[in-house]
C-alpha cells in the first residue's frame, strides 16, 4: 500500500495522477488529508481516504500502519513544520512503514546564517533524522517549481522590468508536475532504496536571461534590474508594500548561488526532456 500526504494539495494530488496513469490501481493508494471534505475528488477516483494531521502524532502513527511506501511531503506551516517532521518520521519509525520518500529541498546552504534557513532548516533536519531512523529512505531534493516564477518576478509586463535583488545567481528549475511524474516513478518501481535525487532543471538561469526571454515572447522590452537589499525594502516602503520576510530570503539565496544546482535525474525518471523554461513562459505570457 503507498500513502501520499498532503493529498488535497497540488504536489499529493498530481502524484496520485500519475500513480493511477502509470497503471496503480487505486485499491493500493491511501491519501492523508486533513479535510474529508476536500478530498472528494480523490474518492471519485477509488482511492482510500485516511484523516490525520501533522500536528497530531497518534492519528500519524494509526495512518501508517500497514503502508510499505510513504509518500511524505514536506509541511506549509513554515514556523512549526521542523517539529512537524520530526513527529513524521518518529510515527513512520513506529508504524515501521518500510520506505519513506520525502519531498526534500534542493539548495547549497548548510547554515543556520543563510537567508535561506527559514526553508532549508526542516528539510535539512528531516534528511538527517530519516538517516538515523534507520528507515529506507529516498530524498527527492526539489528545486523551485518554475509555476511560482510569475510570482518571484511580478506584474513584467506593466512595469517592463523583473526588479530584484537576486544579482547574477542563477536559478534552476522545474514544473511542479514533472516532479509530480518523477515521484510516481520512484513510488511504482523498484531501485530507488536509500538514494537522492535532485528535483532540478538541466540547465539554470539568471533572471537576465529570464527578462530576454519575456522580451522575445511578447515584444514587449523587459529590462532586468539588481537593486541591493536596502534599496528593494526602500522601494517597496515608499509604495507602501511589505515584502514577506520568506520571499526575500529566497531572492538572496538566489543571489548567492544557493539555487544553482543542475541535474538530469528528472529527465531520467519521466523518460524524456523537461520542459524548457522558454515553452513554459511562452504558455505564461503568450499574446
Ligand atoms: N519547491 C517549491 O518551489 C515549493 C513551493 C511551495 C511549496 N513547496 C513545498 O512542497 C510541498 C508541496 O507543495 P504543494 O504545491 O503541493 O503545496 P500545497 O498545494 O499547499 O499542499 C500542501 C499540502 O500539505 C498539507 N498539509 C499542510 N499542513 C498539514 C498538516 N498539519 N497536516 C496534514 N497535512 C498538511 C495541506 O493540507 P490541506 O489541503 O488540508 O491544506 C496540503 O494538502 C509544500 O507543502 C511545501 O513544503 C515547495
Amino acid at each position: 500500500m503507498i500513502l501520499v500526504t498532503g493529498a488535497n494539495g497540488h504536489f499529493g494530488s498530481l502524484t496520485i495522477d500519475f500513480l493511477l496513469k502509470g497503471g496503480i490501481d487505486a485499491s493500493q493508494i491511501s491519501a492523508l488529508v486533513r479535510s474529508e471534505e476536500k478530498a472528494q475528488a480523490l474518492k471519485v477516483k477509488g482511492i482510500n481516504i485516511i484523516l490525520g494531521d501533522y500536528n497530531d502524532y497518534t492519528s500519524l502513527v494509526k495512518a501508517f500502519s500497514g503502508i510499505d511506501k510513504l509518500l511524505f511531503v514536506s509541511g506549509t506551516d513554515l514556523l512549526n513544520r521542523t517539529s512537524q517532521h520530526r513527529s513524521i518520521v518518529k510515527a513512520a519509525k513506529e508504524a515501521s512503514v518500510k520506505h519513506v520518500i520525502y519531498t526534500s529541498g534542493a539548495f547549497k546552504t548548510v547554515t543556520a546564517e543563510s537567508p535561506l534557513w527559514l526553508f532549508a532548516e526542516a528539510h535539512i533536519k528531516t534528511e538527517q533524522w530519516l538517516k538515523e531512523s534507520g528507515l529506507t529512505h529516498t530524498l527527492l531534493k526539489n528545486g523551485l517549481y518554475m509555476d511560482y516564477l510569475p510570482y518571484f518576478i511580478g506584474n513584467v509586463l506593466e512595469t517592463g522590468m523583473i526588479y530584484l535583488p537576486a544579482g547574477d545567481g542563477k536559478i534552476s528549475m522545474a514544473l511542479r508536475s514533472e516532479m509530480a511524474e518523477a515521484t510516481a516513478t520512484v513510488l511504482s518501481t523498484e531501485g530507488h532504496k536509500n538514494k537522492t535525487y535532485d528535483f532540478v532543471g538541466t540547465e539554470a538561469y539568471g533572471y537576465e536571461d529570464i527578462a530576454r526571454y519575456i522580451s522575445e515572447t511578447t515584444k514587449n522590452t523587459i529590462s532586468y534590474i539588481s537593486p541591493t537589499e536596502v534599496e528593494f525594502r526602500d522601494s517597496l516602503k515608499k509604495v507602501g508594500q511589505n515584502i514577506p520576510e520568506e520571499f526575500l530570503g529566497i531572492i538572496l539565496a538566489q543571489a548567492q548561488g544557493d539555487a544553482d544546482i543542475q541535474s538530469g535525474d528528472l529527465e531520467k525518471l519521466i523518460g524524456r526532456p523537461l520542459t524548457p523554461i522558454t515553452s513554459f513562459l511562452q504558455e505564461i505570457y503568450k499574446v
